[in-house]
């Protein structure tokens, strides 16, 4: 198994109907390559966590690097992983309107152990002005992302 994370820039006609028709066929395309994993976009900034075995998530990406409706793709990180964290999730969407929810449903989704690699890729990709609300809101100073969580999930194939 394999896991990437990367960011990069929505094309200008990426807007939301076209994104939500892009993460509807993703889910499938996703579906028959056995890939999992979720997305963030917050403006034009798109963030991305893709699972899977190495070789499908190679092919998928290609892909993902050529695509127009994107652009300036950065890897943040890729590394080998004995299973999925994102099993759940064909591609789960967020966009970054409640981020202590999202924080708590990646969580979950990772059965309480969420890698740190993710962890800190998406508090990167947030910065401080986004996480700052979150900080301020939990009464504990931990991130729901930080603390221990629901318990794991039983595995699932990704
Ligand atoms: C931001 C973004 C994320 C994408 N994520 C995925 C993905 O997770 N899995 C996938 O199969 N295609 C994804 N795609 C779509 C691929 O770029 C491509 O259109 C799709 O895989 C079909 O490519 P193919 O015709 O070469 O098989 C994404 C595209 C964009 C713009």
């Amino acid at each position: 198994m394999r896991r990437i994370i990367y960011q990069s820039l929505a094309a200008p006609d990426l807007d939301r109907v076209e994104m939500f028709r892009l993460v509807y066929l993703i889910r499938a395309a996703n579906e028959t390559r056995g890939l999992c994993g979720f997305m963030l976009r917050i403006d034009e900034r798109i963030f991305q966590v893709l699972e899977g075995e190495a070789l499908k998530l190679t092919a998928a990406f290609e892909s993902i690097r050529r695509d127009p409706r994107h652009r300036q793709i950065e890897m943040i990180d890729d590394r080998p992983t004995e299973r999925a964290a994102f099993a759940a999730w064909r591609m789960r969407f967020f966009d970054g309107r409640n981020i202590p929810r999202m924080f708590a449903q990646i969580t979950e989704a990772a059965g309480g152990d969420v890698p740190h690699s993710v962890q800190n890729a998406i508090l990167d990709f947030l910065g401080p002005d986004l996480i700052r609300p979150v900080t301020e809101a939990v009464a504990t100073p931990a991130l729901p992302l930080l603390t221990e969580a629901a318990p794991p999930l039983s595995p699932r194939p990704c």
